[in-house]
Parts: structure tokens; C-alpha cells; sequence
């Protein structure tokens, strides 16, 4: 089988990486790439949201498959694109991708659905936004509606900020989302969808403020690991049945089928699971974690995905153990960051055992030196028998890599490596004892909360 990875990012090479070791993967090009990308597969100038271009590169190279990494290029018509020409494609239509581009769109089908979700009120109306206030109480959470205007997300105690967030989007002419604020924990949960058939990967944790203890802006995520042994038994089975599969159920009833990886961003609250946020592509760096330790052959399954063929039947298989993936920031990220700073250390990070080297934002220099070309640089991915050993290896990496003005997060799956994430509520089974030190788990306490997302 030929595929072809389309997308610029660290998930996209976690993903060429895994499909390397599938037997049945006898080829993988990848555009646009990177750095890291371009040493690992031939890689092809291309515009990702050109739906025409990809089309044609994907005829130009006879490939089998098409997986498309990040969300522009979905949204931007590019898998609508390529089953029209006849190319079997991982990634979700236009129509069905709004799941993740649209909050208001999701909130309405998860309405449809029966999915249990945040409480909210979708408005352009300052007078509503203010009865929200009053109905949901704090921490306020305010979220512009739609990938467009990229303002995001702000979740805070203080009322006049949250306030002000919506009307700076309403006077931009959008409209906001209200929510009531969801204790507990985050988790990440991949499910595969053929468009009938819905297949769970391993949870994940992601990290998503930029600095230790949850502290600082949003970022796109500063690091992951699967597994999460402090669930309850059986949570991604429930998050199929009550939230994947009445999501791709309601979206195949409207005549537009879900294909591809259905993105589940959940709380796990003292109220019982509730989704966040969807996603209509992996998640980035989760991406890393939970494909280090998947067994099945990922070519395969991502084929059978798209073709209609995904079996539930068969369980997908994971390597015993765990992995942590410790993201490495450029200089003054998340805001704009610097760019074309030299890279070394990358051999001796990978030296390490079970420890490898995945690129996000590189590049080559005209003299021919690693250099960053983005906010998030690189990630080190190490496997171990525990948390534990796979953070050892995977911060021991990190300490051969040298970049100017660099930045990682040194606490990622700490708290979990020590049986310290709480789950909040009486009811809420745990198998993990509670923080005696009153850890926060993998939350800051809502008075820290003030966050802006970078998508
Ligand atoms: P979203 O873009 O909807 O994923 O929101 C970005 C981030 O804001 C999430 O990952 C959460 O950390 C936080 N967030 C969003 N909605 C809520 C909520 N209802 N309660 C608490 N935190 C939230
Ligand atoms: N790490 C979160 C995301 O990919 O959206």
C-alpha cells in the first residue's frame, strides 16, 4: 500500500513513524513535511488546502491512501476532494468536519444525540451572555463560536474579563457560546469511524498551559501520555457508547457520514463524563503518546477506515507500558515565536533507550543546519515499563537537545506517575488514592484559570 501524509506537524510524523513498521505499507510521501519528515520519506511542496493540488499530487504519485493531519485542509473541502476523483481518504467531508469547526453546529448534535456535555447558550445577545453569567455562576466560560476569528476560548472567576471576551466577539459581528464550568480532569479520547462502525484508541492526556502546574496561556499542548490508569474501568467504552457512536449515528442519519478520527475531548467531572470539545482530526501531541504504543498495524487500519471496513470486532492491540511525550517550545511561544534557531542534540536524545526524536516545526537553513521554524519545535517520545521509566527517558532525551531561548514543561504526567490525579466528587470511582498533598490533579485551581486558545 502507498500513502500519502498530508500536513506540516509532529503528528503527521508520529503517524508517517507508525506507518513505517506496518507490513502491509510498502511506500509513505508526505507533504508538505518537515525537517524530521523530509529524512524519513521523500516529502512534496504542496498547499494542504488546496483541494484541487492535493488531488493531483495524490494521482501523480498512485497512492492507495490519503491521510489528512490537521483540520484546515477537512474544512477546507480537501477529503470531499478526493473521494469525488475515486482516492480513498482518512479524513472527514466538509459538511462533517463542522463537528470540530463550529461549536454551536457540535452542541447541536450532541443535543440531537443525547451526549452529555457542558450546559449552554449559544448568543449574539449581551443581555443573554449576562443571564448566563447568572444561571451557570463561576468560573465563567465564554467561547467564540467558529475557527474563523480565532479568539477561542476564556475560562475565568473574573466576571468583567469573561464579559468583555464576549463582547469583543460580538462586536466582531460573531456570536459566543456560554458554558457551565466542568470539574476534573481532561481526557483525549481517539475514536476511528468508518462512518458506521466506531473504534476506540488508547485515552491520552495532553497538557495544554504553557507552563509547569498548568500555569500560563493556552497553547496547542506542551506534552501527553497514554495510558490514564487513574479512569474508571471501562470509560472509553462508555465514551462510545454514550458520545462516539450517537455522534457518528445522528451525523450518517443527516446524509453526512463521519469518516476518520472523531476526536473526543472530555471531562471527567464529579457530574460523570461530559464531552468539551470535538475534533475532526488526531490530536496533536496525544498523537505521539498513544501511537508509540499501538501494535496494529496503523496503514491498515486507517485503510479500513476509509474504505468502510473497520471491524469492532477485533480489538486493536497495545504494547504493555506507557509513553510520554515532552514537547519542546521555541522562544516566546505561544505568542509569535522565533524562528530559525540552530538545533543540536537530536542523535543523542534518540540514543536514549526507547526514546525517539519527533519533528514539528523544522527546517533546514541554506547552510544546511536544523533549524526551528515554529512555535512548537520537536517532541521526545519515550516508551517505559511505567510513567515513571518512560519520563526518566523521555526527559533524559530532552536534555541533549540544545535550541536558544527554548522552552518544555518538566511536570508532564507527573502527577499521574504518582497516583496523584484526583477525580473530583464523592461518587467518582477511582482506583487511584487522592493527592494527600491536595494536588490539583491535571487542573489548575479555577482561580488560576484565564485561558486564551491558541488553536
Ligand atoms: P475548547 O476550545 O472548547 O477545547 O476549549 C479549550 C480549553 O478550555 C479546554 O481544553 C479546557 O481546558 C477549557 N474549557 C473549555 N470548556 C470548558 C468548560 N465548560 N469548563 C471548563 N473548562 C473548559
Ligand atoms: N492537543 C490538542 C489538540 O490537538 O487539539
Amino acid at each position: 500500500m502507498k500513502v500519502l501524509v498530508v500536513g506540516p506537524g509532529g503528528r503527521e510524523h508520529a503517524m508517517i513513524m507508525s506507518l513505517l513498521r506496518d507490513p502491509h505499507v510498502s511506500e509513505v510521501h508526505a507533504a508538505p513535511g518537515n525537517a524530521g519528515i523530509a529524512r524519513d520519506v521523500p516529502v512534496h511542496p504542496l498547499n494542504a488546502q488546496d483541494p484541487d493540488a492535493v488531488v493531483a499530487l495524490a494521482r501523480e504519485l498512485a497512492v492507495d491512501l490519503v491521510v489528512v493531519g490537521p483540520e484546515a485542509p477537512l474544512v477546507a473541502g480537501v477529503a470531499d476532494a478526493l473521494t469525488e476523483a475515486g482516492i480513498p481518504v482518512f479524513g472527514p467531508s466538509r459538511e462533517a468536519a463542522r463537528i470540530e469547526g463550529s461549536k454551536a453546529f457540535a452542541k447541536e448534535v450532541m443535543a440531537a444525540a443525547d451526549v452529555p456535555t457542558a450546559r449552554a447558550v449559544a448568543t449574539s445577545d449581551l443581555a443573554q451572555v449576562r443571564e448566563a453569567f447568572e444561571q451557570f455562576g463561576a468560573p465563567y466560560v465564554v467561547k467564540d463560536d467558529g475557527l474563523a476569528a480565532g479568539k477561542g476560548v476564556v475560562v475565568t472567576d473574573d466576571r468583567e474579563r469573561a464579559e468583555a471576551h464576549a463582547r469583543e466577539c460580538l462586536d466582531a459581528g460573531g456570536s459566543v457560546l456560554v458554558e457551565e464550568f466542568l470539574d476534573g480532569p481532561e481526557v483525549s479520547l481517539f475514536v476511528l469511524s468508518d462512518g458506521t462502525h466506531v473504534v476506540p484508541l488508547q485515552p491520552a492526556q495532553d497538557f495544554k498551559r504553557v507552563r509547569d502546574g498548568d500555569r500560563g496561556p493556552n497553547t496547542g499542548g506542551m506534552g501527553a501520555y497514554t495510558p490514564l490508569d487513574w479512569l474508571p474501568e471501562g470509560f472509553a467504552g462508555e465514551v462510545v457508547e454514550r458520545v462516539a457512536r450517537p455522534v457518528v449515528d445522528e451525523l450518517r442519519r443527516r446524509g453526512t457520514p463521519f469518516t476518520g478520527v472523531l476526536f473526543c475531548g472530555l471531562a471527567v467531572t464529579s457530574q460523570g463524563m461530559r464531552v468539551i470539545e470535538f475534533n475532526a482530526r488526531f490530536g496533536d501531541p496525544e498523537t505521539q503518546s498513544v501511537l508509540a504504543v499501538l501494535e496494529t498495524p496503523l496503514g491498515q487500519l486507517l485503510l479500513d477506515a476509509a474504505t468502510g471496513r473497520l471491524s469492532e470486532e477485533q480489538p486493536l492491540e497495545w504494547e504493555p507500558g506507557a509513553a510520554v511525550t515532552i514537547v519542546l517550545a521555541a522562544h516566546n511561544y505561544p505568542g509569535a515565536p522565533r524562528t530559525g534557531d540552530v538545533i543540536t542534540g537530536l542523535e543523542d536524545a534518540a540514543r536514549e533507550e526507547d526514546t525517539w526524536v519527533v519533528h514539528a516545526g523544522t527546517a533546514r537553513d541554506a547552510a544546511g543546519n536544523l533549524v526551528s521554524a515554529g512555535g512548537r519545535v520537536l517532541a521526545v517520545v519515550a516508551r517505559g515499563a511505567d510513567l515513571g521509566e518512560a519520563r526518566e527517558r523521555g526527559y533524559r532525551g530532552m536534555e541533549h537537545i540544545t535550541l536558544d531561548g527554548s522552552h518544555h514543561r518538566t511536570d508532564i504526567a507527573l502527577d499521574a506517575a504518582h497516583g496523584r490525579v484526583a477525580l473530583p466528587g464523592v461518587g467518582a470511582a477511582s482506583s487511584s488514592p487522592a493527592d494527600p498533598d491536595g494536588g490539583t490533579g491535571a487542573d489548575a485551581p479555577p482561580t488560576a484559570r484565564t485561558a486564551e486558545e491558541q488553536a
